[in-house]
């Protein structure tokens, strides 16, 4: 997964390009690369590592002069991490530069095809194929040169292209990798994602797939691969620029951990009118949800751990049978589906690799499918039938948060809404969900207003080696988030156990000092947890517990607490993730992690 920026203009591109892909170093950051044309001849730099090291070569981007140039920061999926490697790619003879975001699948037959031919490869990756093939078959058409790439090439892609034969025209062509354009005064953008450009304009047309753009300084033109020219609506862009920057916080992720009231507010807000759920998003009508005999929900990594969350919700409350999958393994595990199966698909980026491929074979089967997703536009927002779009703003930080609470707070509205179609609840139980959930905003602030106590327990505990999860029903739901969380940006192994089940083999793990972080909110299971927080401390060890406000007898078993407002249990998800974000955050701080890249991840894993 990585971030493309593009530009042609009246000024210097470099530095405009540098700062774009500042922007999206959170794409990939394995290496970055320029391509400038220099009013002679295309001119490349780049190199292995962080961003920071081609500014520093670049002296800041005053060393390569020209107006039209493309850039791009990586995330290695062929080839790993080398100057060589890095992107932009360039033809033998150096005409053509290429920047991409994406997989080309069959670039070995096509390699060993051009091999064939003559051509000489330096690199290992797949985009040095596209850079040879548009050579291979250019005959002083570009746009020509690109339809019939595209034609040959398998997989993903976004692509800027330049060529030193067309100095003033900048091209792109997008295929299941996001791609805008970003429309100016006498200069025009690319770029993988909208912070890169923010700051320069405001007004953007989405690419569809296979639809290939000719920007130059005066305007943009778009082609189908007939060559047909295609119009396209512009877009304003409302979001603030601070929106997409740090705001003061020290990381992207203290941002957004703090923006969740708002988040969760301005995504459930507009959805309740007059006390009744109002889903205009969708098209599912009252008959066709009657229609479902199952649900699938499918996901990866946190947005997974929604998705297991809404299964206990959308069952108690609908009570249509509910299957949870990871996407990858959705997919290819032949699940039963036909017209009467509603597939729920969430996703923060909507480019999940893995999600969109389960979407295309749930829809391959029959499925409807209906998605939650943040970023309009993208691509498992424009395959599903219906999609409910989370208002959570750009979310920047590798590990997510404002997004995951969002996605909960649909799964909540989707539920109620369903269950009110299927009258599974009463008319006082519709009031009192929806009073419920328009609550959680304020409580969630409430929560954030004491992270100080949670910021001194991981000050105490952020060289801890092992940490245990713990819960049961939904707080099991909850420990597995909390597990993730902590591990992906503290590097600390950690584990999420249904209470009841470590008895069964882990808790020989267990030993003096080990850390136990035991979810005790689900009031019908509170006595049952005590029950595990006993073994747990019989065994030495030290436990945080989390539980909500009344029930201060925890206070007895654990030797910590972190107490959440009541609310009714099927919503408590949404309260008591908070306080494992701010554990994880905390730990990760203190440890000095790179917190909003963490090592080895990416935003958005567009690939496989
Ligand atoms: C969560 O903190 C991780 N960054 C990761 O598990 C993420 O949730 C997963 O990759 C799914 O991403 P998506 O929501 O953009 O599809």
């Amino acid at each position: 997964m990585c971030g493309i920026v593009g530009y042609v203009g009246e000024e210097q591109a470099t530095p405009i390009l540098l700062e774009g892909l500042e922007k999206l170093e959170y794409r990939g950051y394995d290496s970055a690369g320029v391509a400038i044309y220099d009013g002679k001849k295309l001119e490349v730099a780049k190199a292995k590592g962080r961003l920071k090291i081609l500014k520093d070569m670049l002296h800041g981007g005053s060393d390569l002069k020209g107006t039209i140039g493309i850039g791009h920061t990586r995330w290695a999926t062929h080839g790993k991490p080398s100057d060589i490697n890095s992107h932009p790619q360039t033809s033998v003879s150096g005409k053509f530069a290429v920047v991409h975001n994406g997989i080309i699948e069959n670039y070995l037959s096509l390699k060993q095809y051009l091999m064939r031919r003559g051509v000489a490869f330096v690199s290992e990756t797949d985009t040095e194929v596209v850079a040879q093939l548009l050579e291979y078959y250019y005959k002083g058409d570009i746009l020509e040169a690109i339809i019939r790439v595209i034609s040959k090439v398998e997989g993903s892609y976004a692509l800027g292209i330049i060529c030193e034969d067309s100095p003033n025209e900048l091209y792109a062509v997008r295929k299941d990798s996001p791609l805008i354009v970003g429309l100016g005064q006498g200069e025009n953008f690319i770029a993988s994602d909208i912070p890169a450009i923010l700051n320069k304009t405001r007004d953007i047309c989405r690419l569809n797939d296979n639809e290939i753009v000719v920007l130059t300084r005066s305007g943009i033109t778009v082609y189908n691969t007939d060559k047909e020219e295609i119009s396209k609506e512009p877009e304003h862009i409302n979001w603030d620029i601070s929106a997409a920057e740090k705001g003061g916080y020290e990381h992207f992720m203290a941002k957004e951990i703090m923006e969740q009231p708002k988040a969760v507010r301005d995504t459930i807000s507009p959805r309740i009118k007059d006390g009744r759920i109002v889903l205009d998003d969708i098209t599912l009508t009252p008959e066709q949800i009657k229609e479902f005999r199952r649900i699938f929900i499918v996901a990866c990594g946190s947005a997974y751990h929604v998705g297991v969350v809404a299964k206990y919700i959308l069952e108690k409350m609908t009570h249509i049978p509910v299957e949870v999958d990871v996407a990858s393994e959705f997919r290819y595990r032949d699940p039963i589906i036909d017209e009467k199966v509603l597939v729920l698909v969430i996703s923060q980026s909507g480019e999940t690799a893995d999600t969109l491929a389960a979407l295309r074979e749930a829809k391959r089967r029959g499925a409807r499918v209906l998605s939650i997703v943040n970023v309009v536009g993208s691509s498992i927002a424009n395959e599903s039938d219906d999609v409910i779009y989370t208002w959570a703003g750009p979310e920047i930080a590798v590990a997510t948060t404002k997004a995951y609470s969002t996605q909960l707070a649909v799964a909540y509205l989707i539920a109620i809404y369903m269950a009110e179609a299927l009258g599974t609840i009463t008319p006082e139980e519709y009031q009192e969900y929806i009073q419920e959930l328009e609550t959680l905003p304020d409580k969630i602030e409430k929560i954030l207003e004491n992270k100080q106590d949670i910021q001194y327990f991981a000050s105490r505990n952020f060289n801890a080696k092992d940490i245990f999860f713990i819960g049961r029903n939904l707080d099991y739901a909850m420990s597995m988030e909390g597990s993730l969380k902590l591990k992906e940006i503290s590097y600390i192994h950690s584990d999420a156990y249904a209470a009841g089940e470590l008895k069964h083999g882990t808790i020989s793990l267990v030993e003096d000092g080990t850390l136990v972080v035991a979810l005790a909110t689900q009031q019908k299971l509170f006595d049952k947890m005590m029950s595990n927080v006993r073994e747990v401390k019989a065994r030495g060890a030290l436990v945080l517990g989390l539980t909500v406000e009344e029930n201060k007898q925890i206070e007895q078993e654990v030797d910590f607490v972190f107490y959440v407002p009541k609310t009714c249990d099927i919503m408590l998800p949404s309260l008591a993730v908070i306080p494992l974000q701010l554990f994880a955050y905390y730990v990760a701080s203190m440890k000095g992690c790179d917190i909003d890249k963490p090592r080895n991840l990416a935003k958005s894993v567009t690939v496989e």
